[in-house]
Parts: structure tokens; C-alpha cells; sequence
């Protein structure tokens, strides 16, 4: 049931809150936007509804969550990213008028406060900025930015001495409040000879962390 304030908006979608949209908030965003949490809760109805355009924008603009990696390029645990079917869900329930749905069919509770992302610890970091040629294999297991300001972007990228590129990492529109290290899904083993490339604004550069 749309409320009041709503009322002039037809309902044009199957999609409700209660039954897809609430599950999708709970899974990546709750963690954040809950009573007590880093932003404004979204966890009812009543919370999320006059947020519904704002919500639309930013999932389509990837803003929401913020991750700030773009996604495919290079593969990190924990990465909240939507996928596109869930941002078109998000978009069709926005532009169908948002419509409630039946209370029944609400997930029974919220998830729990998502742990804190876990670092690397061990082995040792490898600076680099611009261009760095490797002196001895490495085994990255994750990508560190250093220096980056808001707004900006940086791009990192490996070519190999047979001549084949791996894109690292790309971030772009960074946020200094969301720093964090990237855990790649799977450690990337570069040979000896293989040049780091850091495309970044002057003074910021990149740390690898190595096994
Ligand atoms: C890691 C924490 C975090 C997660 C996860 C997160 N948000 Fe946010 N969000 C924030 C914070 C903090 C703000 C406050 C403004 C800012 O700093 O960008 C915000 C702002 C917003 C805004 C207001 C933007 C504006 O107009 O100013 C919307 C809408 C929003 N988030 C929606 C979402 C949605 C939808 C999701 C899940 C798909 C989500 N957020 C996931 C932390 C988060």
C-alpha cells in the first residue's frame, strides 16, 4: 500500500518491498543504512520509501553500495556490488511506484552487522608509483591504495615479460572514508621481470600486498 503522500502513483510493477526489495536491501545495504548504523536506515517501508528516486540513482550510478573498484577488473572478496538483474529490480520497483506489497511475505529478521573487512597482515608490501619492473616473483593477495584523494581515480595493471597484461585494479570516484584494502578472490603470482604500471594522480600510489 502506497502511502498517502505516494497516492498519485500508479502502480506499474509485480515488484514489491516486501517480497524482493526488502531482501535486496537487507543483503547489501542494511549492513550500513539500519537504526544506529554508518547511514539513515532503509530497513522499512516506512524508511526506505521517500528514498525511493534516490535510491533508483544511486544503485544505476553504482554509487550504492560504495566499493569504488570497478567491477571487472580484477576479482575481490566481499565485494557488495549489485549485479545488473538486482539494479534493474531496484529500478523497476522505483519507476513502478514503489509499491509496499503484503506485510506477510517480509524476511523475518534483519542479517547481522556484516564483520569488519578482514586485512593482510603477513608478508610484505611493495610500493609502487608509475612503473615498477618486479626483481623477483610475487604473489599478490591484495591492492592497498595509498594517497588517493576523494574523486580521484587509479588504474593498476601487470605486463608480464612474455608480454601478456593483467588489469589490477581500477578505482574510480574514490572516497577516503571508505578506505580499505582489496582482498583479491585468488592471489595473482607474477614472475620475476613482470612490470607493475599505476596510472594515478600525482603523489598517490599503490601497495601490493605480497604473500
Ligand atoms: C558501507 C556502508 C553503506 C552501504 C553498504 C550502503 N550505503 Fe548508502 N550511504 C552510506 C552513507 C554513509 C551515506 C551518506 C552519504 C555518503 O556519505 O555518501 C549513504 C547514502 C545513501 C543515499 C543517499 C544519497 C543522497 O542522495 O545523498 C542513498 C539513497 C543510499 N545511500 C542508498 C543505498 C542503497 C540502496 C544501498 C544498497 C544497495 C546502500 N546505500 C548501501 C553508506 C552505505
Amino acid at each position: 500500500m502506497a502511502s498517502p503522500l505516494f497516492a498519485h502513483d500508479a502502480i506499474t510493477t509485480k515488484l514489491t518491498w516486501t517480497q524482493e526489495i526488502s531482501r535486496l536491501v537487507y543483503r547489501h545495504c542494511a549492513g550500513c543504512h539500519r537504526e544506529s548504523g554508518r547511514a539513515f536506515s532503509l530497513t522499512t517501508y516506512a524508511d526506505a520509501r521517500p528514498w525511493a528516486k534516490a535510491i533508483r540513482d544511486e544503485v544505476l550510478g553504482r554509487r550504492m553500495p560504495p566499493w569504488g573498484a570497478v567491477k571487472g577488473v580484477g576479482v575481490f572478496h566481499d565485494d557488495p556490488s549489485l549485479s545488473l538483474p538486482e539494479i534493474d529490480s531496484f529500478v523497476a520497483w522505483v519507476e513502478g511506484g514503489a509499491p509496499e506489497g503484503d506485510p506477510a511475505l517480509l524476511p523475518s529478521k534483519l542479517p547481522a552487522v556484516p564483520l569488519a573487512v578482514a586485512s593482510v597482515t603477513r608478508g610484505a608490501a611493495l610500493e609502487v608509483t608509475q612503473e615498477q619492473t618486479l626483481q623477483r616473483p610475487v604473489v599478490i593477495l591484495a591492492l592497498r591504495p595509498k594517497d588517493l584523494r576523494d574523486r580521484q581515480s587509479l588504474e593498476a595493471w601487470a605486463t608480464r615479460p612474455d608480454g601478456s597484461t593483467e588489469r589490477l585494479i581500477w578505482l574510480k570516484d574514490y572516497r577516503t572514508a571508505w578506505a580499505r584494502d582489496y582482498l583479491l578472490r585468488s592471489p595473482v603470482r607474477l614472475p620475476r621481470g613482470t612490470k607493475i604500471h599505476v596510472s594515478a594522480p600525482a603523489g598517490a600510489s599503490l601497495t601490493l600486498l605480497t604473500q
